[in-house]
């Protein structure tokens, strides 16, 4: 059996601390041979982060023209994965895409027109779907425990205010907006727990906390603050101070590209929310809801699965699952042990399932349709949220589409 070939293309927190090291545990199947990432600096790290020797491009279209490179990981910031992973498609690569398979409905249509067209994988990379508790609770629902689902509750809670808002990911023209970026995840996991497809969704979400307003401190007459943490007169006083990876997010890649992973969470400029939630309906009279809130005390996810049987509620901090029986007291609770490594041992069952899929003809646990629908629910609740309006997901997408068959 042949090394497969890999590049990765945006050799940031996700290319070389996930995709990039997931591949070091399989050194007889795949080898990174490229990264693609215009600050040299960061990739020059990256590559003694993961103690390896690989080409580097500042351009990935360099990378793409390499006809020995089997499959490119699109690991960029949300906005760019439509257009390198049609580029990529269309250069006859494999493709794993990080999510959010696009930042617009309209974008991973194109993506999935394009793995078509090439024949080639396109794999989505939802690693919730391989998380130890989310794969439990699936397995309760495939095996009718719950009877007919008609209501699921997500809810994520997550100190996510030093890890997003301090990025490019508070942006909407970078990210797509909260629903998009972070919630694509539980709403495909609601998706695939629901087996429906949506119809329409509809959000209410602000930025309650992580405004000026909002600082955890007082300041003293002529006292400034921010603009990151590093250069904070107030830094001394602030909870939610942080410092930032010295190799790849230091001074050095800092400087080639003025990319500051530490930018004020509450001075900054913002257009996504840091709490929210949306509702949904589906095509089977079921409903779900999804609330995230970025500046919890606490990170979790809870699922709440509401069957005409019974409910489970998930905890994927407790790793467990409780089943109530709709008639009975006897409450069974799963206790779910968890593997080593990302996302509570969802990344390297994740980056397995990639490489089964690539090696031995797997099929893919999610793809690029997989991808469309989740999307199309997080642009919807965005397009809700701002027009305060319920939005049907048919005026984003031809739910009768060929290629969401
Ligand atoms: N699945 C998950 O659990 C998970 C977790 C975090 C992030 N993500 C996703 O992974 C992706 C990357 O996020 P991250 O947190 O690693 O971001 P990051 O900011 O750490 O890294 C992004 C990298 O992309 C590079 N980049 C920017 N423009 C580029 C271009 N034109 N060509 C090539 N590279 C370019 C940047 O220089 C940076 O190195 C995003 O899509 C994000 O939504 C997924």
């Amino acid at each position: 059996m042949a090394t497969l070939k890999l590049g990765i293309i945006g050799a940031g927190g996700r290319g070389i601390n996930s995709f990039g090291s997931m591949s070091l545990r399989h050194p007889k199947e795949c080898q990174v041979v490229a990264l693609a990432d215009p600050n040299r600096p960061r990739m020059e790290a990256g590559l003694k982060k993961l103690g390896i020797q690989c080409d580097l491009y500042e351009k990935p279209e360099d990378l793409l023209a390499r006809e020995d490179i089997d499959a490119v990981a699109i690991t960029t910031p949300d906005y760019l994965h439509e257009t390198y992973a049609v580029m990529a498609l269309e250069a006859g690569k494999d493709v794993f895409v990080d999510k959010p398979l696009a930042t617009t409905t309209q974008g991973c249509m194109n993506i999935l027109e394009a793995g078509r067209k090439s024949g080639k994988l396109v794999y989505m990379g939802f690693n919730m779907r391989f998380d130890p508790v989310v794969q439990r609770l699936k397995k309760i629902v495939d095996d009718g425990e719950l009877g007919k689902v008609f209501n699921i509750q997500s809810q994520e809670f997550y100190d996510g205010g030093k890890t997003y808002m301090a990025r490019w990911n508070r942006l909407r023209k970078f990210s797509g907006g909260l629903f998009i970026h972070k919630g694509s995840h539980d709403l495909d996991v609601v998706n695939w727990l629901m087996g429906a497809r949506p119809v329409r969704a509809s959000a209410f979400a602000n930025v309650s906390v992580l405004k000026p307003e909002g600082i955890p401190f007082e300041l003293e007459e002529g006292e400034t603050y921010g603009p990151n943490c590093t250069e904070c007169q107030a830094r001394a006083k602030c909870r939610d101070g942080f410092d930032i990876p010295a190799d790849t997010f230091g001074k050095e890649a800092i400087e080639a590209d003025g990319y500051v992973r530490n930018t004020c969470i509450y001075q900054s400029e913002k257009d996504t929310h840091d709490q929210g939630v949306c509702i949904v309906e589906y095509d089977g009279d079921q409903v779900a809801s999804h609330s995230e809130c970025f500046i919890g005390s606490i990170t979790n996810r809870l699922y709440t699965v509401l069957g005409d049987r019974g409910t489970a509620v998930a905890d994927l901090h407790a790793n467990s699952i409780r089943v109530h029986p709709r008639w009975s007291k006897d409450v069974v609770e799963h206790k779910i042990a968890r593997g080593s490594g990302g996302h509570g041992g969802a990344d390297p069952t994740m980056f397995r399932n990639f490489l089964d899929c690539l090696l031995n003809g797997a099929e893919p646990l999610s793809n690029a349709v997989d991808g469309v629908w989740s999307v199309a629910i997080g642009e919807a609740s965005e397009i809700s949220r701002t027009e305060k309006r319920v939005v049907e997901i048919s005026d984003l997408l031809d739910p009768k589409s060929d290629f969401l068959r």
